[in-house]
């Protein structure tokens, strides 16, 4: 039997142990979760054995466990490949807009639904399948596998960036594949080239040392959230435009090659428009939509606090407020320059009688794979296989923070090999996974580790 009619013959065993990883809660930004988070890298080291690999460990952190394996019994003669991933999943808030619980993977109209179902446990899980069944047919590996899926991917991956610094050559490889990323549509096989990066502050801000009564106080005290609305106003101009000096120092600008390439995908308005429920889009001037989501930076408010907002009206002055917000970088800006330039601008609008802090909670820095490499060419023809059609090379606007590391200090090439889609609800509620992407990506995660098994090294 060869190693596609396995994982077919198998199917309802591999999505069954899905819906286990997936029952898991490892939230990884939560406390109170550390210990679902823990046990979840206990199962998956374990499931990892159990499909045959002769080397699985749990390495602590000083955060949330990394789960790394290693089979390197085909020998220096054959490519190695790195598997990265994340088993940590995203919170589950607003629970109540769930249609099934998160933690109780639903199979429903030919999708599973749970929380990290499709970011990024089913992606793991396919490659885990897709090398169970290499391994089950020929009794080996076409090539040496390392994989390392890690538990902080969704805080920004703050203790993965140092034990890849500083493991540099027990991660030495020809390749790197990541399965953390959504496809261009569905049927349609698509290969990332490029991510945003990102940004993302807090700022608190005060005013008058408890809330005042705003009849008495109003007009001479100054009012925080009044002043935190200054600032935000300040942060961006009516057309999109972000006003933090600086802010676009750094920014490569799209080439007319890339500019016609992506034109040519086809990018559909109205699809977006359809799917976010809005009638008209809104983005800085001179882009198109996916130039403006894949390669232009942008700045958000994710959220805001301060003041009354019960039932019905009571006067009053604040004494606090406080706003999140991010922003997503394109090549070759940097997270932490552009933090430091956010603080700096932000320090320069602070009106008199409040005061401001600005944290930086965390980010990513973007990234530029190649596309002219071995590893890329090899997924090109393993997605080609599979899905029938011709693959298209995207751009992404959402972030993984290892991404430009493994290039500068792993420095080899990342081919981003997603089986997600847009609109699986990643981060909001109802998260899901096509059963047809599961199944196909499985399938051509087998393609991938053969073909990319033949090249020298
Ligand atoms: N899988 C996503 C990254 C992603 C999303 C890539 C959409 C392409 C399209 C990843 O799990 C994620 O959510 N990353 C965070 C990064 C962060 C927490 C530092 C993000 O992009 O917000
Ligand atoms: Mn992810
Ligand atoms: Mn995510």
């Amino acid at each position: 039997m060869n190693a596609l009619d396995f994982l077919a013959n198998r199917y309802n065993d591999s999505l069954q142990e899905l819906t286990t990883f997936l029952a898991i809660p490892s939230v990884s930004t939560d406390v109170a979760s550390a210990n679902d988070v823990s046990r979840c890298a206990v199962w998956l080291a374990d499931h990892i054995r159990h499909t045959g690999f002769p080397d699985v460990r749990i390495i602590e952190t000083a955060g949330h466990p990394i789960v790394y394996a290693e089979d390197l019994s085909a020998g220096p003669e054959k490519p190695t490949v790195l598997f990265y991933g994340h088993y940590d999943v995203q919170p589950v808030d607003p629970l109540h807009l769930w249609t099934n619980p998160p933690f109780e993977p639903t199979i429903r109209d030919g999708k599973v639904f749970a929380r990290g179902a499709t970011d990024d446990k089913g992606q793991v899980f396919l490659h885990i399948k897709a090398l169970e069944a290499l391994r089950a047919t020929t009794g080996s590996l076409p090539l040496n596998v390392k994989l390392l899926i890690e538990g902080e991917e969704e805080i920004g991956s703050p203790n993965l960036a140092p034990f890849v610094e500083n493991n540099a050559t027990m991660l030495q490889c020809d390749a790197i594949v990541v399965s953390d990323t959504p496809m261009m549509a569905p049927g349609i096989p698509s290969l990332v080239y490029g991510l945003r990066g990102l940004a993302y502050l807090q700022i608190d801000v005060t005013g008058p040392n408890r809330d005042l009564h705003s009849g008495s106080y109003g007009g001479a005290v100054n009012n925080p959230l009044n002043a935190l609305a200054h600032i935000i106003a300040q942060l961006k101009d009516e057309h999109g435009r972000i006003r933090i000096p600086g802010f676009y120092d750094d920014v490569l600008e799209l080439s007319l090659v890339e500019r016609e390439e992506l034109a040519a995908l086809g990018y559909d308005d109205t699809v977006l428009m359809n799917d976010v429920g809005t009638t008209s889009l809104f983005g800085e001037q001179g882009y198109t939509t996916p130039e403006r989501l894949w390669a232009r930076p942008t700045l958000d408010v994710n959220g805001l606090l301060g003041g009354f907002t019960g039932e019905g009206a009571k006067t009053v002055l604040p004494s606090k407020a406080m706003a999140k917000i991010s922003m997503r970088l394109v090549p070759h800006q940097r997270t932490a320059d552009i933090a430091a330039k956010f603080q700096a601008y932000v320090e320069t609008l602070v009106p008199p009688g409040i005061t401001v802090t600005v944290r930086d909670l965390h980010g990513a820095d973007p990234v530029l794979v190649p596309r002219d490499t071995p590893a890329m060419h090899a997924a090109v023809r393993a997605l080609e296989a599979t899905f029938g059609q011709t693959c298209r090379f995207t751009r992404e606007g959402g972030s993984i923070p290892v991404v430009l590391l493994f290039d500068t200090v792993l420095k080899s090439p990342t081919v981003l090999m997603g089986f997600g889609l847009n609109n699986e609800n990643a981060h909001s509620p109802d998260e899901h996974f096509s059963l047809e992407n599961f199944r196909h990506g499985m399938d051509a995660a087998v393609r991938f580790y053969q073909d990319f098994g033949t090249i020298t090294p």
